[in-house]
């Protein structure tokens, strides 16, 4: 692998082997998404303990300080609205040259596989990879749903992380399931964990992304279920103990409680 690849894959993917990044790409699609109306408010405090941010060129440039260290990997595909005709009918936003003025660490796209724009937007994807690895830019290839979040089982997942996995992407984030294993086994590259929407308890949370971890995964790209909750702070706090220390969901429960405890 190229030096330039290999750095920006080392800026991402911690010397442990796992990661933590933090989603606030949601805007791209879904406006202004409860808890991250003012983007600058939710993520600072969370910034010292994420790898690294997913987040689109605005957002990057109106709420995140050029002097902050955190890696990027920018969010470049898109095209479509919660009150649009389909989610899946995403396309390429930003130019590679942009994503190097912006000096990310990767960039970011969906594929709808199964839908009528399956088709598209795996052609996006290859021609991000095509672009990517031509200036050593790491592409994370995110395996969308939109709207039908019952699709999220082994069967589909493991199809599309492959088919995304095939095509080029260097990691591929996709969601947690039942038989996780089947995914991440079936991947040859690194597998991550978006959380979707905000689950009842914390401890969910912390068991899904527990087995995940158990099951193959390298790590974490979850949004809502840490700044939608009501403890930000200490709910990644505590997923980070998981993700970097092998914290059980009973320690990381722990950790949670005592860390909202402190914050009052
Ligand atoms: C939204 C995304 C998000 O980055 C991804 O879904 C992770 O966030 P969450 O944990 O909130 O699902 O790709 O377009």
């Amino acid at each position: 692998m190229e030096w330039g690849m290999a750095n920006r894959l080392a800026q991402l993917i911690q010397p442990d082997g796992y990661a933590l990044f933090l989603p606030v790409d949601h805007g791209y699609f879904q406006g202004p998404t409860t808890r991250l109306e003012q983007p600058r408010q939710t993520i600072e405090p969370l910034l010292p303990y994420a790898d690294a941010l997913f987040i689109t060129r605005g957002v990057l440039r109106s709420s995140v300080d050029p002097d902050n260290a955190l890696p990027v990997v920018l969010r470049v595909s898109g095209g479509t609205s919660v009150i649009g005709g389909d989610l899946a009918n995403e396309g390429l936003t930003t130019s590679m040259e942009e994503a190097i003025r912006l000096n990310v660490a990767a960039v970011g796209i969906s594929v709808f596989v199964g839908t009528d724009y399956e088709k598209q937007s795996l052609l996006n994807l290859s021609r991000l990879v095509n672009q990517g690895e031509r200036y050593g830019i790491p592409v994370m290839a995110v395996t969308a749903v939109g709207k039908e979040l019952e699709k999220r089982d082994a069967r589909y997942l493991a199809l599309a992380s492959r088919i995304a996995a095939e095509l080029g992407a260097r990691v591929v984030k996709t969601y947690w399931c039942e038989k996780f294993d089947r995914v991440s086994g079936g991947c040859p590259v690194p597998v991550i964990m978006a959380g979707g929407p905000q689950v009842d308890t914390e401890m969910e949370v912390f068991e899904f992304v527990h087995d995940g971890m158990q099951k193959g995964a390298i790590g974490i790209n979850l949004g809502r279920n840490i700044w939608k909750n009501d403890y930000p702070v200490p709910m990644i706090k505590a997923l980070r103990a998981i993700v970097h220390e092998k914290a059980t969901p009973d320690d990381a429960q722990q950790i949670f409680e005592t860390e909202r405890d402190r914050a009052g």
